[in-house]
């Protein structure tokens, strides 16, 4: 039984945050930022916002847009590196505030490929009869993550004044990682169809663990005793820990790889392909992937200039921008595709009813 998209929905926080913003609290500049990932701005949450609130917010808007009422959805999946909590994770708050029924629900820890792995997940659901209609959703709030302290202020323009020497320090310390992300969400509702031609084609997922420490948090985890203190508080233990050029050359090598085994997979050809939907990484990333898979820039769209790289976001919101463009047309085959963190990746096909 094929499993189609009948609704999608975004929510992005208020907070637009520009190079130039950034650019006046480490050594960095717009310049810098822009040609090395693409990011241009991105939108930032207030202080008390979680993960599972952009959730439920792009959740309801993907049921507006399905037609559906609450009590039509069967499962909810949501995909975050970033929980309200470390423990437990958002996929029972979100099932409260959407006020969906006492349904399964899952949470997904892939990272950047997590919407991706709950999409596959969505599929097989639907397409064992397990479910009829599931609730998709990838959100992410890594503005808890960054270390700007009190310099926060300054980059919001709340306050009008120079960060003091080490607080520019610290923040320049970061600066790798610290400007490529922003937060959102996006949600997709998964229904059956009656039509045999339409849903997914095929999917290529895949995990390799050796390259687990290509972007990590080393610490607060039950490795250390006690799992969270002052000393790895002190050391920076809880940022993440990057290998920018390493994670490059997997991504650009992985994802066309993955999505020619979906294509052997579906009997496809790329030409069969209107648009592909890619992880928001780095516009560099994208470059890459195109190159690779010898194709112009319009099947591998990017918007990372304005929302940054929103991980388990991207490919939801990316896809609801398309929709609303009108490239997602009736009968048009679509591919997803992903690399992160785990490192996870892979590729989905899939043709619009
Ligand atoms: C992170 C990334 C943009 C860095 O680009 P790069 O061209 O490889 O840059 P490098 O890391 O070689 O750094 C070059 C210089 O720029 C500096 N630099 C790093 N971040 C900077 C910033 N925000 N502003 C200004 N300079 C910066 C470095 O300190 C280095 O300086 P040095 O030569 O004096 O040591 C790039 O590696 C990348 O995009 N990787 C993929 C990351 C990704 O996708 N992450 C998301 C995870 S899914």
């Amino acid at each position: 039984m094929p499993a189609v998209i009948t609704g999608t929905g975004v929510a992005v926080p208020p907070n637009e945050v520009t190079n130039h913003d950034l650019a006046r609290i480490m050594d960095t500049s717009d310049d810098w930022i822009r040609s090395r990932s693409g990011v241009v701005s991105r939108r930032f949450v207030d202080p008390g916002t979680g993960a599972s609130d952009l959730a439920t917010e792009a959740g309801n808007a993907a049921l507006d847009s399905a037609g559906i009422g609450h009590d039509d959805v069967d499962v909810l999946i949501t995909a975050t590196m970033t929980p309200d909590l470390t423990n437990p994770g958002i996929a029972g708050l979100v099932q409260n505030k959407m006020g969906l029924g006492h349904i399964p629900v899952f949470d997904i820890r892939q990272q950047c490929s997590g919407f991706l792995y709950a999409l596959d997940l969505a599929d097989a659901l639907i397409g064992s009869g397990k479910a009829k209609t599931v609730a998709v959703i990838g959100a992410e709030v890594h503005a808890g993550y960054l270390p700007w302290g009190d310099t926060w202020d300054i980059v919001l323009g709340k306050v009008d004044r120079e960060p003091t020497p080490a607080e520019y320090a610290r923040n320049t310390e970061h600066r790798a990682w610290s400007v490529l992300f922003g937060d959102g969400a996006g949600a997709m509702v998964l229904q059956r169809s009656d039509e045999p031609d339409a849903g997914f084609l095929s999917s290529s997922l895949h995990t390799d663990g050796e390259h687990f420490e290509l972007i990590i948090v080393p610490g607060l985890g039950s490795l250390q005793r006690p799992f969270a203190s002052e000393a790895q508080l002190q050391a920076g233990l809880h940022l993440p820990r990057m290998d920018g050029g390493g994670l490059y050359r997997q991504a650009v090598r992985l994802m066309p790889d993955s999505v020619r085994l979906a294509l052997d997979a579906s009997g496809l050809d790329l030409e069969d392909i209107e648009v592909v939907v890619a992880h928001q990484a780095n516009e560099r990333i994208l470059a890459g992937v195109r190159k690779q898979l010898g194709v112009h820039e319009q099947l591998v769209p990017s918007n990372i200039d304005h929302w940054g790289n929103t991980t388990a976001g991207t490919l939801p919101i990316l896809f609801h921008e398309l929709w609303q463009e009108g490239r997602i047309a009736p009968g048009s085959v679509t591919c997803f595709t992903a690399f992160g963190a785990g490192a996870h990746w892979g590729a989905m096909l899939y043709r619009h009813p």
